[in-house]
């Protein structure tokens, strides 16, 4: 009888994926009191330049998910090295304590609340939704972006850090 190998499980899953270094972001949504509500997520990314398309990953079940679901909007906003405080905040505390109070955000006119202080804001408009496993997919239309001047927070081997050289400007 042969052996069965098995090479991957939920352990391996997550430990390859801790090698996997990411930038960090705040996703905001709204509750239904219109609260703006703020998760730390990494599960962001770009997925279409024509039209303008994002997509995020979030929990079923999860308060951000139920947000997307009834909104049908959020915002993204990317952190700068020096707000890993502000990454954790919004990662580890209770729902009740995620609300964004004035004055560290601003209400856009389409609800969207952004950060006053991020790298790079977007005001996202969800356009389509997949089930996947435990989680669902949101995919987004990004209406407006913000981009100001910084460096990255980075997210390595569950630990921030800052990105140590970044190798020459770009050619345009
Ligand atoms: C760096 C980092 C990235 C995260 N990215 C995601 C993500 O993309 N999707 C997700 O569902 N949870 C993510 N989480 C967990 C959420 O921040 C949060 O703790 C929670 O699981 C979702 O809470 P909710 O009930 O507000 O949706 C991340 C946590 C950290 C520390």
């Amino acid at each position: 009888m042969s052996e069965r190998v098995v090479s991957v499980s939920p352990e391996l899953f997550r430990s390859a994926w801790r090698k996997f270094a990411t930038g960090v972001s705040i996703v905001t949504t709204r509750q239904p009191d219109g609260g703006a509500y703020a998760t730390t997520a990494n599960s962001v990314a770009s997925v279409s330049l024509d039209p303008l398309l994002v997509l995020v990953s979030f929990g079923n079940g999860g308060t951000t998910h139920a947000n997307l679901v009834r909104e049908r909007r959020f915002g993204i906003n990317i952190l700068r090295d020096d707000q890993a405080a502000i990454a954790q905040r919004y990662a580890a505390s209770p729902p009740e304590e995620r609300r964004l109070l004035p004055p560290a955000h601003r209400l856009l006119p389409s609800g969207t609340a952004l950060l006053n202080d991020a790298l790079a804001r977007m005001d996202c408009r969800v356009v389509s939704d997949v089930g996947a496993g435990d989680h669902t997919v949101f995919i987004a239309e990004v209406e407006h972006i913000e981009v100001s001047g910084g460096a990255p927070l980075i997210f390595y081997d569950g630990r921030y850090g800052t990105v140590a050289e970044a190798g020459p400007e770009p050619t345009p």
